[in-house]
């Protein structure tokens, strides 16, 4: 069987900080496919952040490359407009816009489509439907509960239909019901949009029960026997 194209293609990244002497990624190289929910693995200082910056567009390797779709990210000349259409984030920490309703920070990623108004406001409505949110549309992001704050910043990070969804730590202050929630999101987004969903975690039960670990430690990856699911992302759609 012909192994499809990776969407992602990491090969021999590295990233250094203080002239070298902080090296938070030593030669990472793996590939991922559109479709799959990847975890993230690894203690606190490994590179997962570092690696999710880099990916997102955010940072700039010290040495390596990633492929997005078959492209060199390097050549990429507007940042900005490779995030809007193909990248979502979710964070630990939710980063809405404070003096934002729900509503209007779900909107917001919609304005670098240049989407109009009228079809703004209908997708935001329709996805906060979804995370049942419906009720707290109006609020700002400070007057509701934290567990809704995080699914509205799945909201925002979902409504452009990203390619490649990066979240750090997403359910890091939930409990275990509103983590939960978050990660079938998050999979959901991956089967029905084919995304590559990568999540970084430290919780061992919310990595076992995604498709595949990549284990960092010291700025590498573990070499050896991290977990992968029998059957891939096509298999598990069915098996819903
Ligand atoms: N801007 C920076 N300047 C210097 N060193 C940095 C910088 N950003 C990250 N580092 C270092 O790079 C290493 C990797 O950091 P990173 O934030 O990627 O780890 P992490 O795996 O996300 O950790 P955590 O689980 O605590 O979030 C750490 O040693 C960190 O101190
Ligand atoms: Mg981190």
């Amino acid at each position: 069987m012909n192994e499809p194209t990776p969407l992602l293609a990491v090969s021999h990244l590295f990233r250094s900080y203080e002239g070298g002497l902080v090296q938070a990624l030593r030669d990472v190289s793996f590939s991922a496919r559109a479709g799959e929910v990847v975890a993230l693995t690894g203690p606190s200082g490994c590179g997962k952040s570092t690696l999710l910056s880099l990916l997102g567009l955010l940072d700039r390797p010290t040495a390596g490359s990633i492929q997005f779709a078959g492209q060199d990210t390097a050549l990429i000349r507007n940042p900005n407009a490779f995030r809007a259409a193909d990248v979502g984030f979710v964070f630990q920490f939710h980063h809405m816009v404070s003096t934002m309703t729900l509503q209007e920070n779900v909107e917001a990623p919609m304005v670098a489509l240049g989407l109009p108004k009228r079809e703004r406001q209908a997708r935001a409505s329709m996805m906060l439907e979804r995370m049942d949110l419906v009720s707290r549309a109006n609020f700002l992001p400070a007057n509701v509960s934290g567990g809704e704050r995080q699914r509205a910043a799945v909201a925002r990070a979902l409504i452009n239909q990203p390619r490649l969804l990066l979240a750090d730590e997403p359910t890091g202050n939930l409990d275990s019901t509103n983590g939960q929630r978050v990660i079938d999101l998050l999979v959901q987004h991956a089967r029905a949009q084919g995304a590559l969903v990568l999540i970084a975690t430290h919780n061992p039960e919310i990595a076992q029960a995604l498709d595949r670990t990549i284990e960092l430690l010291d700025g590498q990856v573990v070499s050896g026997p991290s977990h992968q699911r029998l059957g891939g992302p096509r298999e598990l759609v069915r098996a819903v």
